[in-house]
């Protein structure tokens, strides 16, 4: 038992970990066991300075005539040179080339450092680049693994050409390998020669990506498990990695040049490509940012300027893509989750003057105007959305699982955004009337009882024989689906969808082939975060290990995949994104439900702390409010024992596992639960929890004993 001056000391150390079983230590010692455990900064993968050198040199790589490739790395000394004869006839010509290695995948513009060069009557040596992200693609066909003229966009990149349409350069993207060779398009004569002899003094990049060193971290994790700590940090920097100014040389080529968003701070979908906000992304790239960073005006302007091309139907348009015209369904729906999470994350009020209008629109327009007037379900072929897609661009039909739970999730979302607001009581009473209305139209018309999960959409009259991950966990998350439903579910998608990466996003190929072999983090996060509200922590950090243990241990490593297909690898190859905020869910998932904190109320004037430890021994963290940070440490490895310090004008309800409900549970060493008498904190025992009604400020709870 501690005494009640460890208490004291403990709480002085709000950050640090609590251990109620380790004998009193001195001061000193407490101080010294802070430091050990609280040193995230070690996993944080942001390069030191906007400046960044190589890393090494792929020396299997290396080809022809080159001396000293380790030139390349460091300023200075001898230079690297690479030398391509004119072939005398019948000789065999070797193109000279290097592959140097960033270490992982970045973002910015290269600079070389040239040391000289020959000049001969064939004109000056050409020296072509290429980038990609992962080693096992853009090397074959000697160009990057994803360029944008390659891919039929007529591209316009002002840095592009030195010469009319010559001698070519074809726009930022991430990369974490570069090739250099020797070279030259014979469509570039007669400004560069694919013979003779140059020497580089070194490379360096100009990273162009929000730089997310250790003091910009406005909110952090650490737990027992070093895994998900670096996996933790390395989503970080995945979404450090897609935080940038738009600018019109980065764009998306394809009409996506948009005044509203141009030169601001935004999330992009990926690093390499498309580099352009999308609002699904940022249902969880959001939530990234906003949990780790100071800058809610990423996600702002995105949201903002989409509002801004509302069309007169109510549709919000997903992207500044094609002229805000890609027709997707399920996009204005997270449109609205998102307006909700910036209000409870940021508190920003404000945003509503306009958006207020934008949600009522796209709610009590555009999705009655698809919706089955029979049924009360959101359906594909009703209005205009026969020829929608979503974020899969699925060709799905009927009454998809997926948009109606996302649809019961954005209309409950809504309501909330209305009461917070106040003054659209009638709002929120219609907008939860339908929630429950297309609920209750889901439970009756959508489920499979044979295979004891939601069907996933219609083939022609009847239900296809298949079943999604995303509308499945979205029934868990949106709470259409009840208890014994979403157990039923987890179990069938964790016997139905697993692989060694992940868990697919559906159970067959019914919809298109190597659907059953294709995981997408993005989806995943929301099965995650199903599998959390449904108790099961255990079998969420398991889903999490896989998924994230694969991309951790793959080429390029860090930085997450925009999705993995057939056998693990990159699901559309090259082209596949590497760095996709869309997939960095495990922050949100770790911090909301393992660390436990979800705010409930606008910039978290209300707030939930309800920690869910599966098998992590102890975890301590800090999650950024609009009125101070709220700082949580727990350990569970003897009884369970947590330090909360929120910030004083908030409140909120803490939740404390316990193993039945008359185990005792002390809030700085007063028992408070089972209630000898009525208490302030209203202790109430729910499934394996007790929950106690706490102010704003700084408290230790212990389960078990006093201390
Ligand atoms: C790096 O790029 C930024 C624009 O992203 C520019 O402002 C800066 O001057 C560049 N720095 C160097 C050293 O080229
Ligand atoms: C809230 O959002 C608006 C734009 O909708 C912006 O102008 C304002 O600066 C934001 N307020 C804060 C406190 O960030
Ligand atoms: C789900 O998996 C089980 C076990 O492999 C299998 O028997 C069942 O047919 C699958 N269900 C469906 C609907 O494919
Ligand atoms: C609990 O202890 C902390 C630290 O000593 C103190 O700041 C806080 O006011 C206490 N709260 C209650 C309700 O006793």
């Amino acid at each position: 038992m501690l005494s009640s001056v460890l208490f004291a000391n403990i709480l002085l150390l709000a950050l640090s970990r609590v251990s109620p079983t380790a004998a009193i230590p001195a001061p000193a010692e407490l101080a010294h066991h802070r430091q050990q455990t609280v040193d995230w900064q070690k996993y944080v993968r942001a390069p030191s300075s906007t400046t960044v050198s190589p890393v090494s040199i792929v020396s299997s790589y290396t080809a022809g005539s080159v001396t000293n490739p380790e030139g390349l790395l460091t300023p200075g000394g001898d230079p690297t040179i690479l030398t391509r004869p004119v072939p005398a006839s019948g000789a065999t010509d070797v193109v000279p080339q290097i592959v140097v290695d960033f270490g992982q995948n970045i973002v910015g513009y290269l600079s070389i450092n040239f040391a000289g060069a020959s000049s001969d009557t064939t004109g000056l040596p050409g020296i072509r680049l290429a980038f990609s992200e992962s080693i096992q693609y853009g090397y074959l066909t000697s160009v990057s693994d994803f360029s944008r003229s390659d891919n039929a966009y007529t591209w316009t990149d002002n840095y592009g050409c030195e010469y009319g349409s010559q001698v070519c350069v074809d726009g930022l993207h991430g990369f974490r390998y570069l090739r250099i060779y020797l070279d030259a398009l014979s469509t570039d004569s007669p400004y560069t020669s694919p013979y003779g002899q140059v020497s580089i003094d070194s490379l360096t990049l100009n990273y162009t990506a929000f730089l997310g060193t250790p003091d910009t971290f406005t909110g952090w994790f650490q737990s027992s498990d070093e895994d998900l700590n670096q996996w933790y940090y390395d989503a970080v920097y995945t979404t450090d990695m897609v935080t940038a100014t738009l600018d019109e040389n980065s764009i998306d080529p394809r009409n996506a040049d948009s005044p509203g968003m141009l030169n601001r701070l935004v999330l992009l979908d990926g690093a390499k490509r498309d580099r352009l906000p999308y609002s699904g992304d940022l249902a969880v790239s959001s939530r990234t940012s906003y949990l780790t960073r100071n800058v809610p005006e990423a996600t702002r302007n995105v949201l903002t300027d989409l509002a801004d091309h509302q069309r007169s139907d109510g549709w919000i348009p997903p992207a500044s893509i094609n002229g805000y015209t890609l027709p997707l369904l399920d996009y204005p729906l997270w449109w609205v989750r998102n307006s909700y999470d910036l209000l409870v994350y940021t508190g920003n009020t404000t945003y509503f003057d306009t958006s207020y209008q934008t949600m009522v629109n796209a709610l009590d327009t555009f999705y009655p105007s698809i919706t089955d007037s029979n049924t009360q379900l959101i359906t594909k072929g009703v209005g205009v959305s026969g020829s929608y897609g979503d974020y899969a661009f699925l060709g799905r039909t009927g009454a998809v699982t997926y948009y109606n739970t996302l649809y019961v999730l954005a209309l409950n979302n809504a309501a909330s955004i209305a009461k917070f607001l106040g003054g659209h009581d009638d709002d929120a009473a219609r907008w939860t009337a339908r929630a429950q209305t297309v609920s209750d139209a889901i439970n009756s018309r959508l489920f499979d009882s044979a295979a004891g999960a939601f069907f996933d959409g219609a083939c022609g009259s009847s239900p296809c024989q298949t079943h999604a991950q995303d509308g499945n966990s979205l029934s868990i998350v949106s709470g259409v689906a009840n208890a014994a439903r979403a157990q039923s579910i987890l179990s069938y998608m964790a016997t139905n969808m697993s692989q060694p990466y992940g868990n697919a996003f559906y159970d067959n190929d019914v919809v298109g082939g190597g659907f059953s072999q294709r995981v997408y983090a993005f989806i995943s996060y929301f099965e995650l975060e199903a599998r959390f509200l449904a108790g099961s922590a255990g079998t969420a950090l398991e889903e999490i290990r896989r998924l994230y243990g694969w991309m951790a241990k793959n080429d390029p490593g860090i930085t997450a995949w925009e999705g993995i297909g057939t056998d693990g690898l990159p699901y559309e190859q090259g082209f596949t994104s590497m760095s996709h905020g869309w997939s960095t869910g495990i922050v949100p998932a770790l911090t909301n439900y393992v660390l436990g904190v979800i705010p409930t109320g606008p910039g978290f004037s209300t707030w939930s702390i309800k920690p869910m430890p599966g098998d992590v021994q102890w975890t301590q963290g800090q999650v950024p409010t609009p009125n101070g940070e709220i700082s949580v440490s727990w350990d569970n490895s003897a009884s369970f024992s947590l330090s909360i310090s929120t910030p004083i004008s908030s409140s909120g309800t803490v939740s404390v596992p316990v193993s039945s409900n008359s185990v005792p549970v002390y809030v700085n060493a007063t028992q408070v639960w089972p209630a000898t008498q009525p208490n302030s904190y209203s202790p109430q025992y729910t499934d394996g929890y007790v929950a106690l009604q706490a102010p704003g400020g700084s408290i230790t709870i212990t389960v078990g004993s006093s201390g």
